[in-house]
């Protein structure tokens, strides 16, 4: 079915007859398939009596050539058609002995993770669903505060690529105003005191105009910009700024980032709820720490808090 697609992708008509050849099965198959196509992967395709099929769109496909092409060639990339969590894959890779670090990306994830239990969506060739994998043997220093420095890389190349109000919500959000454009789930395995690989999962939300399955507030690149982007510019992008702030948080920790991260926060000094489970804390963001906690005002006094399970709101009467 993905063959066909590929045949398809450069948005022009194509015979059901010239497809069939090339697939090496009946015009009849090809039918088939096209409505598989239309089914599995929420793709229009128009058909023309005379002229044949075409897609209503072009796909740009990710391709590990064109990454390297616009400038990311230091990681071996796998790219998948369909996975269920790059993150996944990526977990079962290093279970392998796969050598870090690499990077996982896919067109389209049955099972992507979000954080906090919860699913990202992730229709097929719309977004960016990217997981790198590092070694870390530096102890815990090299993992204190590495998503929020994630987050920040994340917000750099949204930037770089035009979406200009890109901004951070701590842990480790991107938003646009008050809707998010990019998440961030950061998965280990081994010893953190020791050695272990830390799996960094980057979902961005690119070309998607269109869905009704996320349950907060969103937007994408192209609902910003009113124009669709090239996510192996975008992957060649995040790689440069990855890079840039992987290596300053491993030079000089994450006391290096404190102050550019807190430039970009969009609630420094907002009146919030911290949400821990069933438990609701109230109070007023001074910012973060060394290690990349949240510092809150509550009550009069200043608090830290950290943790992959908490998450703010805004209060109603901020
Ligand atoms: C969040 O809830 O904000 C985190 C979302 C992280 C999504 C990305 S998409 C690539 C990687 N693979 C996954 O299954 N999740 C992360």
């Amino acid at each position: 079915m993905l063959t066909l697609l590929k045949l398809l992708k450069d948005g022009r008509f194509h015979s059901g007859q010239a497809l069939g050849a090339a697939l090496g099965i009946s015009r009849s198959a090809v039918w088939k398939q096209l409505q598989h196509l239309e089914a599995d992967l929420g793709l229009s395709v128009h058909k023309v009596r005379g002229k044949g099929y075409q897609l209503a769109k072009p796909l740009l496909l990710l391709d590990v050539a064109q990454i390297c092409a616009n400038g990311l060639c230091e990681w071996p990339v796998h790219v998948f058609d369909s996975i269920d969590s790059t993150n996944a894959e990526a977990l079962r890779s290093i279970e392998r002995g796969v050598q870090a670090p690499f990077l996982v990306l896919a067109e389209r994830q049955i099972a992507g993770r979000g954080r906090r239990g919860r699913k990202w969506v992730s229709p097929f060739a719309d977004n960016l669903y990217h997981s790198l994998v590092l070694r870390i043997d530096g102890g815990m220093r090299q993992i204190e505060g590495l998503s929020l420095v994630v987050g920040l890389a994340v917000m750099h190349a949204l930037r770089d690529m035009g979406i200009a109000e890109a901004a951070l919500k701590w842990p480790n959000d991107v938003l646009v105003g008050e809707k998010k454009i990019a998440g961030i789930l950061l998965e280990l395995v081994g010893d953190p005191a020791d050695v272990c690989h830390v799996v960094l999962g980057v979902g961005i939300n690119v070309n998607m105009r269109s869905t009704d399955e996320v349950d907060q507030q969103w937007t994408s690149m192209s609902l910003e910009s009113g124009r669709d982007f090239d996510r192996n510019e975008l992957v060649a992008r995040l790689g440069a700024k990855l890079q840039q702030y992987l290596a300053l948080h491993h030079e000089a920790g994450f006391a290096a980032i404190q102050s550019e991260w807190e430039r970009f926060h969009l609630w420094q000094g907002r009146a919030v709820s911290l949400i821990a489970g069933v438990n609701r804390i109230d109070g007023v963001v001074m910012g973060i720490d060394h290690q990349g906690a949240l510092r809150l005002k509550v009550d009069g006094v200043e608090k830290t808090f950290s943790g992959g399970e908490l998450s703010l709101r805004l209060r109603d009467d901020s």
